[in-house]
């Protein structure tokens, strides 16, 4: 029997034990292709909430830890089933309530059945190492041990998909989880968090949620830290609030998982194919509306390709499809309306040396799109802008701008291209187009990016490659794949003496005796 979600898709609330949280500020979730849409009613929660949901996964976490990691393994696999019977209906949620294009939210959910897939069967490994002892009789093992009970704080752009490499992996590894999203998408965040819950048959108080402001977390989170409730955060947003979470978790001696901001580079040699480069320019600046933290940035084109490059990049961000995010579009609206504001500043870095051609800003009937699918009215949307003639010292150039703007400037040999791609200090994602493969291999040793795309664009990572960045863009931690487990586990040593007597490290042990004053006779 198929049964119906107690979410309904049009309330969430925080839920802690099991138990939803009445309590709280009344927010309003709205669709940003039109805000007269409410998709969900929303029970904000305070920070002394955060503190419950803590003590609750905090309770929850040793008996979670002794269920065999096999069988963890196996929750993970029905989890990533129900998820992919539900695909289409979670992948309408997020189109609903962030705007991002149908087709993409599908490749959204895609990605949590992905990191499903790779670690269900993680639950049957987890190897840790036996290691030969320096003394006889007596063997030295590692293990992994969940590092107990983690936070996990994460932005709406991507609303399922990134929880999914924090919860899927911690929850592998035997930790108990807090989940506070954003409250824009909570919603969809609302709805994952059900069929983690009912898919993995997920004990009580092992994966809370909790949906609060900025504030209300950041107070709940100091306070759960000071009482010893929380081991681990792992936070995907901007690296400005990046920056006092990490200050947080230092002063309590924790790394939290930071994965932040991006300014992606996109170098364009004179030996790139220029529409391969186009196409990947037009994704990587338009998917998502520019709201990816893995986004391109600034294309660098060589001076000899930037003429030819801009006139075809031009043509196709003019003749791209924007509008109703229900239909084949290339970019919907911004996510919310804060973004939406925020961008419109971004706009005012605009300066009389840049060239944009066409038209920027807000979509109106008197700021209108040729072709726009749908009805704009209502909408947050935006025209994508390409922005010739940034250069450092630039706003536009240096500075994140989370949105449809795509910057354009020029170089003259590689190692000044990839100056300029380092220039901005962030390091998350980058690429090149190159049919030269000393240019690919020189960029990939020159940039500072956690991630490097070759003839590729900076969008479009894999579930199971290592993802993360440095600079602004991170603290090192690296998610997906086998590298995530190191945020999730610590390592163990363990050694284990039979000889019935103690032996000292490096002080008992059998010396051989070398020769080496032996020369061959020749
Ligand atoms: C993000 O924007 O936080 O590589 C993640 C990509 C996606 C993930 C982006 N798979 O663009």
């Amino acid at each position: 029997m198929t049964r119906t979600s107690a979410v309904s898709g049009s309330a969430a609330s925080s839920v802690i034990d099991g138990k939803p949280v009445e309590d709280g500020r009344t927010v309003y979730s709205t669709n940003p292709a039109n805000l007269d849409e409410t998709v969900g009613e929303v029970v904000s929660a305070d920070a002394a909430t955060f503190v419950r949901a803590a003590e609750s996964a905090h309770r929850a976490q040793l008996a979670w830890a002794k269920v065999p990691a096999p069988i963890r393994g196996r929750a993970i696999a029905h989890i990533g089933r129900l998820i992919e019977d539900n695909a289409e209906a979670l992948a309408r949620l997020v189109t609903k309530e962030i705007g991002k294009p149908y087709g993409e939210a599908l490749g959204e959910v895609r990605e949590i059945i992905d990191t499903c897939d790779f670690f269900l069967g993680e639950g049957r490994r987890l190897y840790g190492q036996t290691v030969p002892s320096e003394m006889p009789d007596k063997q030295l093992f590692t293990f992994r041990k969940p590092v107990g009970t983690v936070a996990v704080i994460t932005a709406g752009n991507f609303p399922v998909a990134v929880p999914s490499w924090y919860i899927v992996p911690a929850l592998l590894t035997g930790n108990s989880i807090v989940w506070k999203p954003a409250e824009y998408s909570a919603i969809a965040s609302a709805a994952f968090h059900e069929l983690f819950v009912r898919g993995g048959g997920l004990p009580e108080g092992v994966f809370n949620i909790v949906h609060a402001d900025g504030e209300a977390t950041f107070n709940g989170l100091e306070q759960a830290l000071d009482a010893g409730l929380i081991d681990k955060v792992g936070f995907t947003g901007s690296s400005a609030v990046g920056k006092e979470i990490g200050a947080l978790t230092g002063r309590h001696l924790q790394t939290a998982c930071l994965e932040l901001g991006g300014k992606n580079p996109m170098v364009v040699t004179p030996a790139a194919d220029l529409d391969l480069a186009v196409e990947g320019a037009l994704f990587a600046g338009f998917g998502t509306a520019g709201q990816r933290c893995t986004s391109l940035g600034t294309v660098i084109v060589h001076e000899s390709v930037h003429d030819e490059f801009l006139t075809r990049f031009n043509k196709a961000v003019a003749e791209a499809r924007v509008g109703d995010p229900t239909q084949d579009v290339l970019m919907g609206p911004m996510l919310d309306q804060k973004f939406a504001d925020r961008y419109q500043e971004y706009l005012g870095w605009v300066q009389p040396h840049h060239t944009l051609q066409g038209k920027s800003g807000r979509i109106t009937s008197d700021n209108s799109r040729d072709g726009f699918v749908g009805d704009h009215e209502n909408g947050l949307f935006y025209h994508p802008v390409v922005v010739d003639g940034v250069r450092p010292g630039d706003d536009i150039f240096s500075q994140e701008t989370f949105g449809p703007i795509v910057g354009v400037t020029t170089y003259s040999d590689l190692s000044e291209a990839i100056e300029l791609a380092n220039a901005p200090g962030y390091g998350l994602s980058s690429s090149i187009y190159t049919s030269d493969p000393a240019e690919a291999f020189a960029f990939k040793d020159g940039i500072g990016a956690g991630m490097v795309s070759i003839n590729n664009s900076t969008s479009g990572a894999e579930a199971h490659l290592p993802f993360g960045g440095n600079g602004k863009s991170g603290n090192g931690s690296r998610q997906s794949g086998i590298w995530v487990l190191d945020q999730f586990t610590r390592w163990q040593s363990v050694n284990w003496d039979y000889s019935g007597r103690l032996q000292k490290a490096q002080m008992d042990i059998v010396e051989l005796t070398p020769d080496t004053e032996f020369r061959l006779d020749q």
